[in-house]
């Protein structure tokens, strides 16, 4: 295995609906009630860059959590999915697969990698990046979302599909369901699904990783009016948004919220839209749902699969779930 095998990209994504999309979203989100926007649009090059802060944060464990799991048990996730294909959705710069990369590689097992993420350039500087680190890997990025395209990410052999990170946390539980259906769909018998949850913990160690002493997350959550002023023309002055991190026992997840801290109008351009805001509303970013292990067990069943293993950081922080089809 040492020939280097170039890296081949497959578009089903184009920038044109990707705009169409998040025009949709927003047009969507702002005139709901209470208003609210996808998390999607925080990753800009600057939100990933805060992004990638935050997971450097003392406050924010999720990330060092699931990279120790990662670290002390790849060799046995992989010996028990006896995948030679890691298919990683959401993958971004494909940082974490490196673990189990190296895991596949050693274990004699390494025969493709195909990333699923939206957006190409990521994509692309890092599927050259890693066939350049793993000679004789064969590369094949798929620029596409995990709603609508799990169905373009075939390859031949067993496949370890992975979905790290704690990103299904995002997800409601009506969108984890057709999430997680979609996924068994496409599944063959032999494929593993392997997932990375938060868990639920200390209401006061969760709401303090969203809203860190350094106020990085609430420049995060900030960013999304950034965002939304550049690409659509809106006039938001995020200054006037004060950041809000709330743990919602309900639901059993963490929402972050931006508060308008004045009454205003804001006008978004591209949209032909005007929003008014009231002195103290709040709008809706991001939910982070945490999980407790036996609710995910039930949940993964629910959607038809079945649970072989799973591996917990040491105090049970974040949890890694191999799953398959029955
Ligand atoms: C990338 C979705 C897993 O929910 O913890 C971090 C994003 N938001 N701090 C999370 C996030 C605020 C993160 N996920």
């Amino acid at each position: 295995m040492d020939t280097l095998i170039p890296p081949t990209i497959d578009v089903h994504l184009t920038s044109g609906d990707l705009r169409a999309a998040m025009e949709a979203d927003v047009r969507a989100g702002l005139t709901a009630t209470p208003k609210q926007l996808p998390p999607v649009y925080f990753y800009d090059d600057r939100g990933s860059r805060l992004f990638d802060q935050i997971t450097r944060l003392p406050e924010y464990y999720p990330t060092r959590a699931e990279r120790s799991i990662l670290e002390a048990h790849a060799g046995d996730m992989v010996r028990a999915a006896g995948a030679d294909v890691l298919v990683e959705l959401g993958a971004g710069t494909c940082d974490k697969s490196r673990v189990l990369l190296d895991a596949m590689r050693d274990n004699g097992c390494l025969h493709a990698y195909v990333p699923l993420d939206v957006s190409d350039t990521t994509l692309w500087e890092a599927a050259t990046s890693l066939s350049e680190s793993y000679p004789g890997l064969s590369v094949r990025a798929v620029v596409g979302d995990f709603h609508h395209h799990l169905d373009r990410l075939d390859a031949p052999g067993r496949r370890l599909f992975a979905f790290l990170g704690g990103t299904i946390g995002n997800f409601d539980p009506a969108q984890r369901a057709a999430f997680l259906s979609g996924l068994v769909e496409v599944m063959c018998p032999g494929d593993r699904f392997l997932l990375g949850t938060d868990v639920v913990k200390d209401r006061g160690r969760l709401v303090a990783a969203y809203d860190d002493a350094a106020g990085v997350t609430a420049e995060f959550n900030r960013n999304v009016l950034h965002v939304l002023n550049r690409e659509l023309g809106a006039d938001f002055v995020p200054a006037r948004f004060a950041h809000v991190a709330r743990w919602n026992e309900r639901d059993h997840r963490i929402e972050m919220w931006l508060r308008s801290l004045d009454t205003c109008t804001v006008h978004v351009a591209d949209l032909g839209l005007d929003v008014g805001f009231g002195a103290g509303e709040e709008m809706l970013t991001e939910i982070s749902t945490k999980f407790s292990l036996d609710a995910l067990g039930d949940e993964l069943e629910a959607c038809g699969l079945v649970v072989d293993a799973s591996w917990v950081a040491d105090d049970d922080e974040f949890v890694l779930t191999m799953a398959r089809r029955p």
